[in-house]
């Protein structure tokens, strides 16, 4: 029932390891994270004597050559099977490409298995691996036919990386859904025992009406983007130093800092943000070169010889393709480096 609150996306959650790897194909190719063998009960036994590709998820290893390989795997092995990717963002990304392209599409199945890629980057499929230093430059939109939650995998995953994900739910809780930040300010719960079930379904709802409305990232799919400009320079800048729900968060802070500015945001909206970091342990500066995080942002993907960036004028209310001045983007920087 769940499912059909998400237009168009066919989100299915599961109870329990077991009714997950029920549910898939048995015949299915398999592009598998290799940590998850390590930590991840039954799964060894589940992959027994089936097809697999196994993936050391890095954002370094989110390339080209490991896309070759994934490609090597399904031409000796792909009669018309499904490709199965069961991992995070970074396993999601290349693996979903990989079958995007593959005989110009193979079916592609994603089984989440981080916090940030069940609230986000298995939903409205982007896919695609980094290229010469900046983020998913080569890519491509293909939706997964089915994404299958199970919040079991949530239970073996690194401090930093639940908290990783809380980058994006945080950023949910200020485009979309300012409940999500009143309830992380009032829980009493520590990271591990916080509702994530709920703030997940939040995230979801968010981006699933807004993919329908804009799959091609013309336009109100831009809102998605808030915190990203410079969250994805903080990422090519510090090579591997800061995950990905660490930079979007700092990114977060920086442009809060330009909706001020720009905008008007009331700067109790940063406030509260800053609160919700320090309360879960998220980093709010980092050292970094500013020139080096100015030439990030002008090679964006998204950036031509104008800066347009998203940006808040309320809290829940983002505006799109505001633009932006280097000035203010230095200025704005200052915020989050030490
Ligand atoms: N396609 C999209 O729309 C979209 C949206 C947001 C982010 N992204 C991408 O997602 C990526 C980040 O995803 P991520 O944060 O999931 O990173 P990730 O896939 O690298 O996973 C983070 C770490 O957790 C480990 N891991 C995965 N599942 C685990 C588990 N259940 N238990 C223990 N360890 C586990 C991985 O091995 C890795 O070390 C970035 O490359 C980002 O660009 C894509």
């Amino acid at each position: 029932m769940e499912e059909k609150l998400f237009r168009n996306e066919k989100i299915e959650f599961t109870d329990g390891l077991n009714r997950t790897f029920e549910k898939l194909p048995e015949d299915a190719l398999f592009v598998v994270d290799r940590k998850l063998l390590q930590v991840t009960e039954g799964l060894m036994t589940f992959l027994e004597g089936k097809k697999m590709y196994l993936f050391d998820a890095s954002e370094k290893n989110k390339n080209l050559s490991e896309l070759e390989k994934i490609y090597d795997f399904l031409l000796e092995n792909h009669v018309s099977q499904t490709l199965i990717a069961i991992g995070g963002g970074i396993t999601g990304d290349l693996a979903g490409y990989a079958a995007a392209t593959f005989k110009r599409g193979i079916p592609f199945v994603m089984v989440p298995t981080t916090l940030l890629s069940m609230c986000d980057s298995s939903v409205g499929g982007k896919c695609g691996v980094n290229f010469r230093g900046i983020k998913n430059y080569i890519g491509a939109f293909r939706k997964p036919d089915r994404i299958i939650i199970c919040l079991e995998f949530l239970k073996t995953l690194e401090e930093r990386e639940l908290r990783s994900g809380l980058g994006e739910i945080l950023k949910y809780g200020l485009i979309g859904n300012r409940l999500i930040l009143d309830d992380l300010l009032s829980s009493d719960k520590d990271l591990f025992h916080l509702p994530m079930k709920e703030y997940i379904l939040s995230g979801l709802l968010i981006k699933s009406e807004v993919v329908q409305a804009d799959y091609s990232d013309q336009g109100i799919r831009n809102i998605l983007n808030f915190g990203h400009n410079v969250g994805h320079a903080i990422e090519s800048v510090l090579e591997g130093a800061v995950t990905h729900g660490e930079a979007v968060a700092l990114g977060i802070l920086a442009e809060i800092d330009l909706s001020t500015m720009k905008l008007g945001l009331n700067p109790e909206t940063g406030i509260k943000a800053m609160k919700i970091m320090d309360k879960y342990g998220l980093r709010r500066k980092i050292s970094a070169d500013k020139e080096k995080l100015m030439e990030a942002i002008r090679k964006d993907k998204k950036n031509d010889e104008n800066m347009r960036f998203t940006l808040l004028s309320e809290l829940e209310k983002p505006e799109i393709k505001v633009m932006v001045q280097e000035a203010e983007i230095l200025e704005a920087l200052t915020v989050i480096l030490e």
